[in-house]
C-alpha cells in the first residue's frame, strides 16, 4: 500500500522535492529554446535525445535570474541556496536532438561478426563489496526499522514470507507477503544467478555495485546526524575508486539499485532528509535506480516497486493473466489508501486537498469500492495483500493520486490486477519507469490532472463512465502483457525459465544505456517531453 512506513517520512522528502521544479523548468528551456508547441511535438518521438555529459559536465549558469523569478510566485517558501547541483544547467544547447539522432542511429544494425558467444555484449561484473555493504545490513534486520519486522521481510532472498491464507484471491504459490522497501536485497539475488556473469571487469558491459542503500540509509532517516547517514555511502565511494573496475570508464559503466524512493538519497544543502549518496560526484556518473526516480537528474531511472506476486514459473504467470482477464469487475473504480495530512507545507495540504477529494468522492459513489487506511502506523486491512488485490481485481479503474511522493506501490498492484491505473499527475508514473511501462501513457492508464480536483470541478466517475467497453478492454488487454515485466520473479527460482521480468528488463536498460556512454552517443528520451508543465507550476 501507501507507504508502510509512515507519511512523515516522505513528506520531509518532498518538501524539498518542489524547490527542484523551478531549476528544472529553467533547464528545460535552456535545453530546447522552443516554444512549447515544439516540444509537444517530438515529445512521443522515441529517438528524442540529450547528451548526458553536457548535462553533467557544465559550468555555472546564467540563467540564475529566472530561476530566481520563477521562484517568487511562491511566497510562501523562501527560495533555496542558489549554489549547488543546479548550476549544472548552463552548458550550450545541443543541436535538435530528434534529427541528430536519427543521423548517428543507423536505421538497420550493421553487420555483426558470427559469434557463439550468446553473452556477447551482456556481461556483468558483480563487484565483490565488503560484507559492511549488503550482507551485514541484512544478519542486522532487528535495527533496520523500529516498526516493520525486516527480519520477516527479508527471508526468502528478499521476497518475504510465502502468503498461506490466501482467502480465496491470490493462488495457493508464487504470492509473498513482500515489504515495499526490498528492491536491492531481491535485485542482488536475481543478480547473482544473471546467465551472464563475469569476473573480467574490461568484458562487462556493465558493472553492477550491490551496496543496500536504502537499508543503509533507512536506520537513519528519524532523528540520526548526517554523518551518519553519510558514513557508509562514503565508505563505499572510498572502496570503489580504489578498486581497478573504477577507474576505466571513471564508474559511467555502473550501476547500483536503491530500494527506496530518490529522494532518499538527495539531501541538498540545508535540508534534513536523507543521505548525500545520489549526489556525491562518483554516484551521478552512475545509472541510478530507484522505486522513484528523480525527474529532474537523467542518470535516475524508476523501477517498479515489489508487488506480492514472486512467479517461479512461467505457468504461474499464465494462470495469474488468465485470472485477470477473467475477473468479474463490479466496481467501476476503487481506491485504497488513507488520507494525508494538512499541514503548514503548502504543498503537502495540496496533495492532502487532492486525496481527500478522491475519498469523498469514491465513498459517495455506488460504483466506487474504498478501502480505507487507518491511521499511519497502524496496520490494518490495507496491508493485507489478499484484501488489496481481491479490490483491485473487482474494479475496472483504479486512482493513484500521488502518496507522500509522486509514486505509489499501490500502482503496480493494480497493474497486477489488470485494474486500468488513474493518474493525477505525470510523476507518479509517466516520467518515472521509463524502461518499464508503454511510452505512450494512454494505451494503458487514464490521466486525470489533479487541477480539476482541487478546484471541485471533475467529478473522476463522470471522466471514467465516458470511456468505452472498448478502449477498457484493449487497456486491460495491454496490463495483462506487462505483467510479466512489471514483477520481480523468485530470485530462487533457477535460470531458464521463460520469463522476462522487471530485472531483465532494468539490466538491458543499464547495458544499453552504458553502451551509449562508452560511445559517446546521445542518451535516450525522459520522457519529460509533454510534462514538464506540471512540474514547475506547483
Ligand atoms: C566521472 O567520469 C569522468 C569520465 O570518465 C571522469 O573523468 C571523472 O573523473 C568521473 N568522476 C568522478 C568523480 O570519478
Ligand atoms: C479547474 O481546473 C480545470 C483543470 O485545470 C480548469 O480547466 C478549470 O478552468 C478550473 N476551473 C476553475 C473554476 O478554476
Amino acid at each position: 500500500m501507501v507507504n508502510l512506513h509512515g507519511s512523515t517520512v516522505l513528506r520531509a522528502g518532498r518538501y524539498f522535492v518542489p524547490l527542484l521544479f523551478p531549476a528544472c523548468f529553467t533547464l528545460w528551456m535552456l535545453i530546447f529554446f522552443q516554444p512549447p508547441t515544439a516540444i509537444l511535438r517530438v515529445s512521443f518521438q522515441p529517438t528524442l535525445s540529450l547528451p548526458e555529459q553536457r548535462v553533467v559536465d557544465a559550468t555555472p549558469t546564467p540563467a540564475l535570474p529566472e530561476r530566481r523569478e520563477i521562484i517568487d510566485t511562491s511566497p510562501s517558501q523562501p527560495p533555496p541556496p542558489l549554489e549547488g547541483r543546479e548550476t549544472v544547467i548552463a552548458s550550450p544547447p545541443p543541436p535538435p536532438p530528434a534529427r541528430r539522432a536519427k543521423t548517428e542511429t543507423p536505421s538497420s544494425p550493421p553487420p555483426v561478426a558470427v559469434t557463439t558467444d550468446r553473452c556477447a555484449g551482456r556481461y556483468i561484473y558483480i563487484h565483490d563489496l565488503p560484507r559492511r555493504f549488503n550482507v551485514d545490513l541484512i544478519r542486522d534486520c532487528r535495527s533496520l526499522c523500529d516498526w516493520t519486522d525486516m527480519c520477516k521481510h527479508l527471508v526468502n532472498d528478499g521476497i518475504g514470507p510465502r502468503i498461506t491464507r490466501t482467502g480465496g484471491v491470490l493462488p495457493s504459490t508464487g504470492w509473498y507477503d513482500t515489504d515495499q522497501f526490498t528492491l536491492e536485497v531481491i535485485f542482488h539475488n536475481r543478480m547473482r544467478r544473471y546467465d551472464c556473469l563475469t569476473t573480467d571487469a574490461s568484458r562487462a558491459a556493465a558493472v553492477y555495485v550491490p551496496y543496500y542503500a536504502g537499508l543503509d540509509v533507512g536506520r537513519y532517516l528519524w532523528g540520526f546526524s548526517n554523518e551518519l547517514r553519510d558514513a557508509l555511502a562514503e565508505d563505499l565511494i572510498e572502496w570503489l575508486r580504489s578498486s581497478p573496475a573504477w577507474a576505466a570508464h571513471g564508474g559511467r559503466d555502473h550501476f547500483l539499485v536503491g530500494g527506496r524512493i530518490t529522494w532518499d538519497f538527495r539531501r541538498e544543502d540545508g535540508r534534513e532528509w536523507g543521505s548525500r549518496l545520489f549526489l556525491l560526484p562518483e554516484v551521478t556518473n552512475m545509472t541510478t535506480l530507484a522505486i522513484e526516480s528523480s525527474p529532474w537528474h537523467r542518470n535516475d531511472v524508476g523501477m517498479p516497486y515489489p508487488t506480492y506476486f514472486h512467479p517461479s514459473r512461467a505457468a504461474e504467470v499464465a494462470s495469474w493473466q488468465r485470472a485477470v482477464r477473467r475477473a468479474r469487475r463490479p466496481w467501476l473504480f476503487a481506491f485504497a489508501g488513507g488520507t494525508r495530512g494538512h499541514g503548514t507545507d503548502r504543498n503537502v495540504d495540496s496533495n492532502g486537498v487532492v486525496r481527500d477529494a478522491i475519498i469523498e468522492q469514491c465513498a459517495q459513489s455506488r460504483r466506487c469500492g474504498l478501502l480505507r487506511c487507518g491511521a499511519r502506523g497502524q496496520r490494518n486491512d490495507c496491508y493485507a495483500p489478499g484484501n488489496v488485490m481481491r479490490l483491485f481485481k473487482s474494479a475496472t479503474f483504479c486512482l493513484q493520486p500521488q502518496g507522500d511522493s509522486y509514486t505509489r506501490k499501490s500502482a503496480f498492484d493494480a497493474m497486477l490486477a489488470g485494474c486500468v491505473p488513474v493518474f493525477f499527475h505525470p510523476g507518479s508514473a509517466y516520467v518515472q519507469y521509463r524502461w518499464h511501462l508503454p511510452a505512450d501513457h494512454r494505451k494503458y492508464s487514464v490521466f486525470v490532472p489533479e487541477d480539476g480536483l482541487r478546484n471541485g470541478t471533475v467529478r473522476v466517475e463522470d471522466v471514467l463512465r465516458r470511456i468505452s467497453a472498448r478502449e477498457v478492454a484493449a487497456m486491460r488487454e495491454q496490463l495483462v502483457r506487462m505483467i510479466p515485466s512489471i514483477v520481480y520473479r523468485d530470485p530462487r527460482a533457477t535460470s531458464g525459465l521463460g520469463l522476462r521480468d522487471a530485472v531483465d528488463v532494468a539490466v538491458d536498460g543499464v547495458i544499453e544505456r552504458v553502451r551509449r556512454i562508452k560511445q559517446g552517443m546521445p542518451l535516450s528520451d525522459d520522457g519529460m517531453g509533454l510534462w514538464y508543465g506540471y512540474f514547475h507550476r506547483q
